[in-house]
């Protein structure tokens, strides 16, 4: 349990994360995992313990979880940035963190102190890996900034969807052409950056899986579809029962 404080009557949501270089399979097994946890009754038992007024599941992302999120998302994902005067990268470390911000106190804060179950595509441990091991910012400088964006919210679990890097850039370019089938939008600023980058981002999260292992667990995302989500379930299962025992002994 993070130190984020409740303001309601002590019926706390989860924050559940999911994190992995480019092209891992994060949307995918989220939409998965949701389809999931309707087909198993976690969500109607969710909903009886949340009532009916407020949603048991809520799904968000960052960048972008947020309408002004949206706008920093577009920015950050430009990829025409790389040209011109460019974006300076302590910029962009501030851009997500701003995201961050608006997104913890109108997304998560309020749907976590009423009690849902959170899934979200990626949160601070990308900030870690991305503009710390991948940028090369202080390590120590990231976390107060994360915990300045949060105000103290920490992921109850994050499934770190491990994926070579190639492969994982391999995929986000064919589906970036399928998505864009006249070739128009190709990579995301991200996505264009160097391989050697992209392999620090993944020693990132290799790291953090190593120094917090009650907290992240590692997911084999080289298999199927159906084999990483049925890995995923398999933990969800696991900690769902961890943090709601009353379900099964009412
Ligand atoms: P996504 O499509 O996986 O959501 O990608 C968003 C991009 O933003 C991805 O390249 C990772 C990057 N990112 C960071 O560099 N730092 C961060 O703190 C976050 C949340 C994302």
């Amino acid at each position: 349990m993070s130190g984020f404080e409740m303001s309601g009557a002590g019926l706390r949501g989860q924050l559940v994360v999911f994190e992995g270089v480019e092209g891992a399979g994060k949307s995918t097994q989220l939409q998965s995992l949701r389809h999931w946890l309707e087909q198993s009754g976690w969500q109607s038992w969710l909903q009886q313990r949340v009532g009916t007024a407020v949603p048991p599941i809520v799904v968000t992302r960052e960048p972008g979880g947020t309408e002004l999120g949206q706008q920093l998302r577009r920015l950050l994902l430009d990829s025409s940035l790389t040209e011109g005067e460019g974006l300076w990268d302590r910029t962009e470390l501030l851009l997500y963190a701003a995201d961050r911000a608006q997104h913890v106190q109108k997304v998560l804060k309020p749907a976590i102190a009423q009690g849902a179950l959170v899934l979200c595509d990626r949160f601070t441990d990308s900030t870690i890996a991305y503009q710390g091991y991948g940028r090369g910012f202080d390590l120590d400088l990231i976390c107060q900034l994360n915990a300045i964006a949060t105000m103290g919210l920490e992921s109850d679990l994050t499934l770190w969807l491990d994926l070579e890097v190639q492969q994982g850039l391999q995929r986000a370019q064919a589906r970036a052409q399928a998505d864009q089938p006249e070739g128009l939008k190709g990579k995301d600023r991200m996505e264009s950056a160097d391989l050697s980058f992209h392999q620090r981002v993944q020693q990132g999260f290799r790291a953090i899986a190593q120094d917090e292992p009650h907290r992240m667990v590692r997911i084999e995302a080289s298999l199927s579809e159906v084999q990483v989500a049925g890995q995923i379930q398999a933990v969800m299962e696991e900690y769902l029962q961890k943090w709601y025992p009353q379900r099964l002994n009412p």
